[in-house]
Parts: C-alpha cells; structure tokens; sequence
C-alpha cells in the first residue's frame, strides 16, 4: 500500500541561540544550518525511512529543486510536487540551549497548491492506501473529503493547530494526531475530551512523558524513551510518519506507537530536521 501525504515543504534556518528571544530582544546566534523541513516532509521522510512507499503531494517555487531532490534522496516519491509561481516555503528556527525552540513559518508554495494537481495526483491512489496532511498547506478540506470518497484511510495531524479547521474535519477522520496542548484547545472549542472525539483513533503526544492512544478499546498510555535532548524540532513529525508507516504496513496500532516513540526519542538527540530523521535500522538498534 502506500501512503499519500499532502504536505509543506520547508527550507528551515536553524539558528542555535542561548534562549528564544523575549519580544523586542535582540540576540546572536552561534550556528545557522539550512535543512529541508515542512510538516509534511518532515512526516515523508520518516514515513519513507521508516520503510513505506510515500507519494509527497505539495509546491514549490523555481527556488526549491533541491528540496525535491532530498526528498528523492530520502526515498520519498517525488512525482506528484509541482512548481509554481510563487518562492519555495521556509521557515525561521530558533533552537535554544536546552532543546526548545520557536518556529516562524512563511507559507510560499505551500498555501497555492493548485486544485487541479491535487485531484489529479490522487487518481492514482488505491483503496486501503492511508491519506494524510496537516495545516501548513491548502485544499486540506477538499483533500481529506476526495480520500475519504475514495476509501483511502484518513490522518490528519492537526499542526498548526487551528480549532475551527479541526473541528470541521473531525467527521472525515480515522486518526487524529495532535498534541496535549491542542487537545486542550480543541476540548474548549468542540467540548469534547479525545475520548470522546468522533474519531477511532486519537492520539495526543506528551512530549518527554509519551503519548496516550484513544482507541476502541479505550485508552493506552505509551512510554516515553529517557534521553538528552538536544532539539526538538520534528520529533512530532517523525512521531507521525512512523506511525502510519506502521498502519500502512499492517501493524496494530500499540506497535506502531511503540516504534514512533523510539523513533522520536532518537529523533530529539539530533540536531535539525528531514535531514536527520533515523531510519527503521537505527530505531530498531535503540533501545
Ligand atoms: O515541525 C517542525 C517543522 O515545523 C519544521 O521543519 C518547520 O519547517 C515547521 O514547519
């Protein structure tokens, strides 16, 4: 099977700083490295190393033929990325001493991804292929109703998080991902804890504490990995992409959460993003 993911495709400035910057400060920073990043490359290249076959739907602008290449590099099928007339998509890092960071993303190529290619792409897809996206990109909504129509599994990682996007995807989902403090969020505008969601499986990311996995047989907590943190950016998106290469592989869901949380554990050892995101060997020698 395959999975199909229409995502962002970053260039990500790193910057390593002492502390993120407090409004109004002015800081130096020690490091700047450029790395390919986005959401959703991130989650197609974890996906990729993690073993499945992934189709990366998404724009670029004339800038961006090496964020295509890389990905190509990192196995991840490159056919349905289109280039428009609009700057590639970057995105500006902050990575703070102890791991933290702060994000500021210019959307680019990433928010006029033609309708046209979108459906186009999606023809080629199967039923029992998994769909996925997340908030850096357009046509989500659309997206999600054509997979849904077409018997694709629907994933959503609901990242940026917005609450009235969210919510009106809810009926179109089968796996919601989102962190604790979107689940928060999400709580306060439908009223409804991930348990209560309708959606069959929910799960929240903990951070350093793990993940909890709201399924039909209630909830599962899953164990975190001790390490040192050094930074922490797409380890969520790592988390993700792992998982549903686990479910589109087949596996129930406890063992792939199992493997992401490895997965992400290694993950935040490193520093930078689709770059550096371990494959299925290196997480299968963690331990
Ligand atoms: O989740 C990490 C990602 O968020 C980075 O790669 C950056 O590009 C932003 O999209």
């Amino acid at each position: 099977m395959a999975i199909w993911n229409l995502g962002g495709i970053n260039a990500d400035h790193v910057y390593a700083v002492p502390h993120i910057p407090a409004p109004g400060e002015t800081l130096d920073g020690s490091d700047h490295s450029v790395y390919l990043g986005g959401k959703g490359a991130n989650m197609s290249v974890a996906a990729a190393r993690a073993g499945a076959h992934v189709r990366h739907i998404g724009a670029v602008g004339k800038d961006g033929k090496w964020t295509v290449n890389r990905l190509m590099e990192y196995g991840v099928d490159t056919r349905a990325i289109t280039t428009v007339d609009t700057d590639t998509a970057h995105a500006i890092i902050f990575v703070a001493n102890d791991g933290e960071n702060a994000i500021m993303v210019y959307p680019g190529a990433n928010r006029v991804i033609p309708a046209d290619h979108l459906k186009q792409a999606l023809t080629q897809a199967q039923t029992g292929d998994w769909f996925v996206c997340q908030n850096e990109v357009n046509l989500q909504e659309k997206a999600i109703k054509l997979a849904r129509d077409m018997g694709l599994n629907v994933a959503y990682a609901a990242a940026p998080f917005d609450p009235v996007i969210t919510k009106s995807l809810l009926p179109y989902l089968d796996f919601l991902i989102l962190n604790e403090v979107e689940a928060d969020q999400l709580k306060q505008a439908t009223g409804e804890g991930p348990a209560d969601l309708p959606v069959k499986d929910v799960v929240v990311t903990l951070g350093s504490k793990g993940a909890t996995w709201f399924g039909p047989n209630g909830q599962i907590d899953i164990a975190s990995h001790k390490v040192n943190a050094v930074d922490t950016t797409g380890a969520g998106d790592t988390f993700t992409g792992y998982t549903l290469a686990g479910l589109d592989r087949g596996q129930p869901m406890e063992q792939a959460l199992k493997t992401a949380a490895k997965a992400s554990a290694l993950m935040v050892t490193r520093s930078g993003t689709a770059d550096v995101i371990p494959d299925l060997a290196e997480v299968q020698a963690f331990s």
